[in-house]
């Protein structure tokens, strides 16, 4: 079966972005990231919508933003950190397209993260010993959400290279 869309998923810092629209270049694809689409939707950024209508109000927004991107047209979608991890987003991402866990070592996560802290909702006003703690403890809780993608791919290694020869199988 040919899969419509193609799905990157990971944690925050993990290149989603990044790897995105790098492969919808390459694959002469549209690329579109869900966190754009929420806050270009909603008219507002993604701070704003945790901080006055909360995390969970958040999650059914993002799960909305996620069916109607399933719609359109064969696409590059880089998610959100969390998406994978709520309702039966996993289930709706692989009915849509192949769907791509950036792995990416703590270390790294840390390294990367540390300069966001102010602005990401998630991680406000860490220090580096927290940051540490909370991607931990929030990659073992999430990995078993992360690990139902089609393929693990190495986001510190060639991800275009991994995902094509994948897309060739
Ligand atoms: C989140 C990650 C963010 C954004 C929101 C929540 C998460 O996306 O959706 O702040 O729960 O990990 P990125 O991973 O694209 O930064």
């Amino acid at each position: 079966m040919k899969k419509k869309h193609i799905y990157l998923l990971g944690f925050m810092g993990s290149g989603k972005s990044y790897w995105g629209k790098k492969l919808a270049e390459t694959l002469d694809l549209p690329f579109i990231d869900l966190d754009d689409y929420i806050e270009s939707k909603n008219k507002t950024s993604i701070s704003k919508i945790f901080e006055t209508r909360g995390a969970a109000k958040f999650r059914h927004l993002e799960q909305a933003a996620l069916i109607e991107t399933a719609r359109l047209a064969p696409s590059v979608i880089s998610l959100g950190g969390g998406t994978p991890c709520f309702f039966d987003n996993m289930e709706i991402i692989n009915k849509n397209g192949y769907s791509f866990y950036l792995k990416t070592p703590i270390p790294t996560l840390v390294q990367r993260l540390v300069p966001e802290t102010t602005h990401r909702p998630l991680l406000a006003h860490f220090s580096k010993k927290e940051l540490n703690d909370y991607i931990a403890n929030k990659l073992e809780e999430r990995n078993p959400y992360y690990e139902l993608a089609d393929k693990v791919v190495d986001s510190t290694a060639d991800v275009i290279v991994e995902i094509q020869k994948y897309l060739k199988e």
